[in-house]
């Protein structure tokens, strides 16, 4: 039974990336559905952000807050304005984030024959991975992942690097998460025509491939940020279908890894669960 989107009603719910795309739909969604909104997007989102509140019924349960997510100030701005206006913020869904426009080993070399810093590396993973880091919510988060977080076919590498990243957050905060009652989940879409396809949308479609709208993308990040009964679920998406993957995934790890090994990993973390978690390092110095 999907959950009943009618206890929406008056939650509050930031959409990081909220101007466009798939946030941007996430935040219809959301809206139509009764909750309060708040689009945090980059400052030159602005006019679509404000194009995007005056098309929703009522503007009076809508805000948009110019945030660079990967700015910790900014954030705490995000989350104060949020609950000036509204408050307190129910759900968080890190949407916000972009693909390389360069090539990873394409390194360039300064006038001295240096290798450059690969500085546009470092933006996606801090957009993609710090960005979605950058959240102090106690509600409900859905992390947007991708196929990408699982994949690393198409090479982009920061990207790819990013999203696994962002898987890796999602397995790792489930222990915190469920002492405080947190629930983090995640959606993966596949191919969704938005800006970050756009360079190859036409010859996708051409090739008769199943595509994603951007409907379907934000109704599973609706109903994963309310289903009760997800936590630590990932939900792929891909031609319009979606299936949970990360318990399908656990399930798996005998025949992936052996049996032997697979007793060794549960045997490991039966010790760090008795021990109250994994025992942190004293720092060096
Ligand atoms: N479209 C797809 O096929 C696809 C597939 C897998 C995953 N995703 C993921 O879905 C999410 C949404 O992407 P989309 O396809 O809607 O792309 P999009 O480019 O249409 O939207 C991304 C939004 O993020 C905002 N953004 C970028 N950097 C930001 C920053 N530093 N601070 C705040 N906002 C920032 C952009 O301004 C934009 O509004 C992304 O995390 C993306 O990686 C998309």
């Amino acid at each position: 039974m999907p959950p009943d989107l009618r206890s929406l009603s008056s939650k509050t719910v930031i959409v990081t990336g909220g101007a466009n795309g798939i946030g941007a739909q996430a935040i219809r969604t959301f809206h139509e559905n009764g909750a309060n909104i708040v689009i945090a997007d980059l400052p030159a989102t602005r006019s679509a952000a404000e194009d995007l509140i005056s098309s929703l019924s009522d503007s009076s349960r809508a805000l948009y807050v110019p945030t660079d997510i990967s700015n910790w100030d900014n954030m705490k701005l995000l989350y104060q304005q949020s609950i000036d206006r509204f408050g307190g913020v129910d759900i968080v869904i890190a949407n916000a984030g972009a693909m390389e426009s360069k090539e990873f080993y394409d390194f360039e070399r300064d006038e001295n024959g240096e290798l450059k810093e690969p500085v546009e590396a470092h933006r996606i993973v801090d957009i993609n991975l710090k960005g979605a880091m950058n959240n102090g919510s106690r509600g409900s988060i859905v992390l947007i992942a991708s196929t990408s977080g699982y994949f690393g076919g198409t090479s982009i590498v920061s990207y790819i690097a990013s999203k696994h990243g962002i898987i890796g957050l999602l397995r790792s905060s489930q222990r915190v998460a469920n002492h405080l009652g947190v629930r983090v989940n995640a959606v993966a879409p596949f191919f969704t025509p938005t800006h970050i396809t756009g360079s190859y949308s036409q010859k996708w479609m051409e090739r008769g491939l199943p595509a994603n709208s951007v409907e379907d993308v934000a109704l599973a990040i609706v109903r994963t940020s309310i289903d009760s009964e997800m936590k630590g679920h990932c939900c792929l998406v891909a031609g319009k279908k979606t299936r949970e993957i990360e318990d399908a995934r656990a399930r798996l790890v005998p025949q992936w890894i052996g049996a032997d090994m697979a007793q060794l990993m549960t045997e490991g973390g039966r010790l760090f669960d008795e021990l109250g978690g994994y025992p942190l390092p004293k720092p060096r110095i």
